[in-house]
């Protein structure tokens, strides 16, 4: 048998592996009961100086619903990190609490165990062993607790050995939180940025966002009902959005012009694909490289009249040949400085007689197969009158508000 420091060591080294924090808290919670034979637990993670429930464990629960069903009764909660709740207690005083019954908690004492969950479901909590996840400086991050460790199926309480190892387990497990945590921090960060640079290209155009949040829903909900993996429809929900960054470099006068284009302006404007592919060059990010592809090829024809390349066919890149369909469905059904929002019959037409020679077939039978959901992206996504106000007048913009703006 291995012995209890080895053992650790291993579980912190495949701790800190796992970057996403869902699975990191469960798999924490799933070696603290192996390690206590609890039968249950749960974490409870410090924000905004609240506990917020986290995830949970039970075998008993595990066993009566499944985990889907217990994690869908167990939702996420808050406590105040105060002294009459043990979990706040454990967070207040970063003290260990170890509890032979719960049952038996002095009514003189602090802190109570609230059982309500438990009467409800007909659950007793016998033993419960609370621990406080303390980062490198001895900061509380969350609170780690155990219930019924159990033996010959009888509750008992939670010896001193498993209060240290307990304990060992917590601060491993807070660093590994705090790397998740700051990986999803990194993520958001790095998708929020991808947005809103794709917004600017936007901006200029005088297009509200909520164009590239259709377009990017409308990719995606056709990316999911091909053949494509869940990674990759994921990555095109977030690279779609750029797919007219290179209009960034096409000049105001062309891009603004209230009418039709002459062919010379035609020319410039039609760069706009390659300068994105320009801006998007050697990106080694996934959803940049993908960006890029879609970028260059999303006014490309599946008959080979489209441009940068005149590419054809499945020769066009799938991503591109995607959104080729939600930008083109979305321009039509939008107002633009050249021209006014379409009738649904007239888009509808324009998108039937397109079939085959603007739009692969394939993808043109999948959307109009899901066309509820796409009318139901349209309206929840639909531009209001405010979504323009930026574009009127800056000084009227309350830029007290803007600074203090915490969202
Ligand atoms: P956009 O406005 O986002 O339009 C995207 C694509 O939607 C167009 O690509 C075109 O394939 C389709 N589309 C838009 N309006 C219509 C329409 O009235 N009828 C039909 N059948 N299809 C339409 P395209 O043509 O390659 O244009 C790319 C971009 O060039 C447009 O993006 C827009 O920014 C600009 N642009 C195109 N034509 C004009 C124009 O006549 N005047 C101005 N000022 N800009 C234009
Ligand atoms: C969002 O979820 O608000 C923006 C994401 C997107 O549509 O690209
Ligand atoms: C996401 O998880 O929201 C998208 C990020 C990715 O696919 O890498
Ligand atoms: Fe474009
Ligand atoms: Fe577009």
């Amino acid at each position: 048998m291995t012995n209890a420091f080895e053992e650790l060591l291993n579980i912190g080294i495949a701790l800190s592996s796992v970057h996403d924090l869902d699975k990191l808290l469960d798999m924490i919670l799933l070696e603290a009961q192996r390690l206590t034979s609890a039968d249950a637990g749960s974490i409870y993670l410090v924000e905004d100086n609240k506990l917020i429930f986290k995830t949970t464990r039970s075998n008993t629960y595990f066993k009566r619903w499944g985990e889907k069903k217990t994690r869908e009764i167990f939702k996420s909660f808050e406590l105040p990190i105060t002294k009459q709740s043990i979990a706040g207690y454990v967070a207040l005083t970063s003290k260990p609490l170890n509890i032979s019954d719960v049952g038996k908690i002095s009514g003189k004492s602090e802190f109570h165990y609230n059982s309500t969950m438990d009467k409800q479901y007909g659950y007793k909590a016998v033993s419960m062993l609370s621990v406080p996840m303390l980062d490198m400086n001895s900061k509380i991050i969350g609170v780690l607790q155990l219930i019924n460790s159990m033996k010959k199926r009888k509750p008992v309480s939670f010896t001193k050995k498993h209060e240290r190892i307990t304990a060992a387990l917590s601060s491993q497990a807070a660093v590994a939180i705090l790397n998740a945590k700051l990986t999803e921090e990194l993520k958001s960060a790095h998708l929020d940025t991808i947005f809103r640079l794709s917004a600017a290209a936007e901006y200029r155009d005088r297009e509200t966002g909520n164009h590239i949040k259709r377009v990017s829903r409308y990719s995606k909900l056709i990316a999911d009902k091909i053949n494509l993996s869940k990674y990759e429809s994921e990555l095109i929900f977030w690279a779609s959005p750029m797919h007219d960054i290179g209009k960034l470099g096409i000049p105001d006068v062309i891009l603004q012009k209230p009418g039709i284009l002459t062919p010379e302006e035609r020319e410039i404007m039609e760069n706009h694909t390659v300068i994105g592919g320009l801006i998007l060059k050697g990106a080694k990010a996934d959803i940049l490289a993908k960006s890029r592809i879609i970028a260059m090829t999303h006014h490309e024809k599946f008959d080979g009249t489209g441009y940068p390349q005149k590419l054809k066919g499945n020769a066009i890149p799938i991503e591109g040949r995607i959104t080729a369909l939600a930008d083109v469905y979305d321009a039509l059904c939008s107002k633009r400085c050249y021209k006014d929002a379409f009738p649904e019959e007239k888009i509808l037409k324009i998108l039937n007689e397109s079939r085959g020679t603007h739009f692969d077939p394939k993808i043109l039978d999948v959307f109009l197969g899901e066309y509820d959901e796409v009318r139901i992206i349209n309206k929840q996504f639909a531009d209001k009158e405010e979504d323009f106000d930026k574009f009127i007048d800056v000084k009227k913009i309350n830029i007290s508000d803007l600074l203090r703006d915490t969202q």
